[in-house]
Order: C-alpha cells, then sequence, then structure tokens
C-alpha cells in the first residue's frame, strides 16, 4: 500500500498538521483495519460486501483544497455523483463544502444532507428538466452550468413562471484533450458536454437582454481523472481569455468555475494527495494571478473522485476458489452491480487479504463476482497472497464511483456501507432487503 513519504508543504495549516497515510487502511496484528476499526468485526457485525470509508480521511483531503486556494475566494464544490451518501454530504457541508449536482435528486440529498449548502451548489448536465430547474431555483441555488442554447432559453422561461432571476454560466467546451479514459473525457468538441468556447460570447450577448437571467460566470470540466495538471491549466486560460471578452461586452461575471477531474493513483505506487494539489493549485494559480481577473472573481472547482476516493473501500467475502484448466478464479461475494468500474473502464484496484499472510505464497487469479456476465470482474491475472473460500479481501479506492454507480442486477440487494467517525463505526445505509427490491413492482 503505498504511504505519502514526503512532508506536504501544507502541514502549517493546523487542520492540516496529522497528516494521515494516503489510505486509511492499515494492517494491525496482521488484520486489516480502517482508523483503528478491524475489517474482520465491521464484517461480521455489518456483513458483506461493505462497502466502508473514513470521515478523517475525507475531511483531510477536502482541506488540502480549502488550503491551497486560500488565498483567493472560492468554494470547493464537492461533485455529489462521486459518493452521494447523506452522511458525507452532511459531513463534507457542515466543512464548508458546496455542491456540483447534476439531477433534481441530487438536489434533494443535499437538501436533506445539510440545507444551508444549497446556497452554495453549482448545477451541471446536459438535460436538465422543468421539474429539476424549478426545484434549484425555489432553493435558490449559487450557479446554473448550462449547456446548450435551448436550456438557457428554458431557464429564462422558467425564471419568468418563478418570478426569480436565475444565476448562469455557461459551460463552455474549450477544445482542451485530456488525456484519461474515453469515457470520461468531456471537454473536445465531439463530445456531448458544454457549448463551443468560440460560440459563447454571442450567447451571453444575447441572454443579458432577458431580465429573468444573470450572467454570472463561465465554467469548464474537461473530464475526470486527469493525472497531469497542464490541461486544467489551459482550459482555464482559456476560459479567462473568454471572461476578459465578457467584460469588456458589459456582463457582471463574477464565478469562474474551473470544475473537477483532478485523478489519483490507484496503483500501489507512491502518491501524496498534498503534492498533487499543490500542484494543480500552481497551475491554476499561475494563468489565474497573471490574467485580466480581479482578486474578487469567485473561484469554484468541482472535485469529486479526488475527495472520497481512496477514503472508502469494498469489503468482500471469498465465495469460493476454482480452476478451470489453468485458469483460477477467485469468487467474491460481490459483484459488477456493487462496483462497477473494473467492468466498465477497465479500471485498476488494488487488492488486499484482510488477514496478512504469515507465508509468501501467492496464487495469480481472476478476481470475479457472482453476476452472470463475463464483464463481471474486479482484476484479471492477479497475483495475491493464497486466499481462500471465508477469506475476507479489501478492493481499495472505491469510495468514488462505487457505491454511487451501483444497480440491483441479478436482483441483488445493494451493500450496507459504515463511515469510520471519531473511531466508531457509524452504519450511514443498511444493506437492502428483498422487500426493498421488490417494493415498486406491480402484478397487475
Ligand atoms: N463536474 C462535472 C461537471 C462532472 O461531470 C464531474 C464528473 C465532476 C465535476 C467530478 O469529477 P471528478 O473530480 O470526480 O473526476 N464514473 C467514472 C467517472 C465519471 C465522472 C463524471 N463526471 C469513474 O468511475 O471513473
Amino acid at each position: 500500500m503505498s504511504k505519502s513519504r514526503v512532508a506536504p508543504r501544507l502541514s502549517a495549516d493546523p487542520a492540516l498538521s496529522q497528516t494521515p497515510a494516503t489510505r486509511p487502511f492499515a494492517y494491525r496484528n496482521r488484520t486489516l483495519h480502517c482508523d483503528g476499526i478491524s475489517l474482520s468485526t465491521l464484517a461480521v457485525e455489518h456483513g458483506t460486501p461493505l462497502y466502508v470509508y473514513s470521515a478523517d480521511q475525507i475531511a483531510y483531503r477536502f482541506q488540502l483544497f480549502q488550503s491551497a486556494f486560500a488565498s483567493r475566494p472560492h468554494t470547493i464544490c464537492y461533485a455529489v455523483k462521486a459518493n452521494s451518501s447523506l452522511a458525507i454530504l452532511r459531513l463534507l457541508g457542515q466543512k464548508g463544502a458546496g455542491f456540483d449536482i447534476v439531477s433534481g435528486g441530487e438536489l434533494e440529498r443535499v437538501r436533506k444532507a445539510y440545507k444551508p449548502a444549497l446556497q452554495r451548489v453549482v448545477f451541471s448536465g446536459v438535460g436538465k428538466q422543468i421539474w429539476e430547474i424549478d426545484a434549484a431555483l425555489k432553493a435558490n441555488i449559487l450557479l446554473f452550468n448550462v449547456e446548450s442554447e435551448a436550456e438557457l432559453h428554458l431557464l429564462a422561461a422558467r425564471a419568468e413562471a418563478l418570478n426569480l432571476r436565475a444565476r448562469f454560466a455557461l459551460r463552455v467546451n474549450p477544445d482542451v484533450f485530456a488525456d484519461t479514459h474515453p469515457y470520461i473525457s468531456t471537454g473536445l468538441r465531439e463530445h456531448k458536454f458544454g457549448i463551443d468556447i468560440n460560440a459563447a460570447r454571442a450567447i451571453y450577448r444575447k441572454a443579458a437582454k432577458s431580465k429573468w437571467l444573470d450572467p454570472a460566470g463561465v465554467s469548464v470540466h474537461i473530464g475526470s481523472q486527469i493525472r497531469k495538471v497542464d490541461p486544467f491549466a489551459a482550459a482555464t486560460a482559456r476560459v479567462i481569455s473568454l471572461i476578459s471578452d465578457l467584460r469588456k461586452d458589459g456582463h457582471n461575471i463574477r464565478y469562474i468555475d474551473a470544475g473537477g477531474g483532478l485523478g489519483i493513483e490507484y496503483s500501489d505506487s507512491a502518491f501524496d494527495p498534498a503534492q498533487q494539489i499543490q500542484k494543480y493549485a500552481v497551475a491554476l494559480s499561475r494563468v489565474l494571478s497573471g490574467s485580466v481577473l480581479d482578486p474578487e472573481t469567485h473561484l469554484l472547482l468541482e472535485p469529486g473522485r479526488f475527495i472520497v476516493a481512496q477514503a472508502g473501500a469494498l469489503l468482500t467475502r471469498v465465495l469460493f476458489v476454482k480452476k478451470n484448466g489453468t485458469k483460477t478464479f477467485v469468487i467474491t461475494d460481490a459483484g459488477m452491480n456493487d462496483l462497477i468500474r473494473p467492468a466498465l473502464y477497465q479500471a485498476h484496484h488494488e487488492i488486499l487479504p484482510v488477514q496478512q499472510p504469515r507465508t509468501r505464497a501467492t496464487l495469480t487469479a481472476d478476481i470475479v463476482g457472482p453476476v452472470c456476465e463475463s464483464g463481471d470482474f474486479f482484476a484479471r491475472d492477479r497475483v495475491l497472497p493464497t486466499v481462500k473460500p471465508g477469506d475476507l479481501i479489501l478492493l481499495l479506492d472505491a469510495g468514488a464511483y462505487g457505491m454511487s454507480l451501483t444497480s440491483n442486477y441479478n436482483t441483488r440487494p445493494r451493500p450496507a456501507e459504515v463511515l469510520i467517525d471519531g473511531g466508531e463505526a457509524k452504519l450511514i445505509r443498511r444493506r437492502e432487503t428483498m422487500k426493498d427490491l421488490l417494493a415498486p413492482e406491480l402484478l397487475p
């Protein structure tokens, strides 16, 4: 497991003086623990598959952003889609986070988790519906990130109907290449997201004529799991140049939303989140500071993965170990419906046995779930310490886009979730029951 070896430069902040390891999972007496709580105990108490998160790690990651951008007015709008658990939203909301939402459902989550944060919500997404726009207008959210001219017309119409004024930013497509998986890259013209940056100026000009629309910002988001910081700087530079034009046109642009997307290290190589944030902040600050923007321009960021991915893991039990010819399969009680990232993006997740082995014996196996799909795997040809039926294993870095992408495929109840907070394991979502699963269905 990777540990941060380099002392973070941000440790002057008292909240960061106790720098946790990159991941909150560590062996104690040969058993994996999360912030001092034994995972084998959790498995007995709550069953498996089980998502386990560290509140300290989430708070630490959020604080890294807060400190790195402390010198300018900013709001860190955590991307709810990464992990939309109410308890995690509340934790972040109480620490001052705003939220990036993409649906009326996510708006309701923010309302329920921490109502005061509604005024720090930005609403992204290419397909907003009337009921979602109305709910967000009534909640007086901070900013609509509008992704098409048609959506802008609808926003104006709904604002008029409700006699409210809508603050909006156009989400522009900067045509910047970000080196990431094609399914999670968004900043090129060929993608469905945003509005061509070259067409934006004319749209702002038209919009400014409506008394129901307040052109308050410009936003951009180029993709997810981006490890290099240069593409963020390039996209931000293009947005700044647009803002400069918009100000010349007389628009009162107060917000620049630089989106989310900062990547993490899923392998076991060393990774220091503090250093990575520092690089990101330096790259953005370089383009922001030397620009036409005044120091009061409010910076919005929409990180998701970076805050929660490494704070969480999926705990699962080995059901069977099976050999087919030369291949070995470790079959677990978690499946692709519980964590779809390997199946969907060929994503790598490190896997650790919960009991540290006493021998060096290993096996090379595909780690697979019980779902009836050949794509139902967590790892292929992975070398692991030898495991046997009944053993527990842990899939690391599953705190982001893990639980939020679960499904009931194969009529499998979703996992339970536990948050380790202040040395206590708090159940934040109970395991679904068969009754829950069948409840919406009718037999006419
Ligand atoms: N803002 C917008 C407008 C987004 O679309 C996203 C993510 C974010 C912020 C947050 O990006 P992050 O900081 O988490 O990279 N399911 C995929 C990731 C999909 C990302 C979708 N948009 C995965 O598991 O890798």
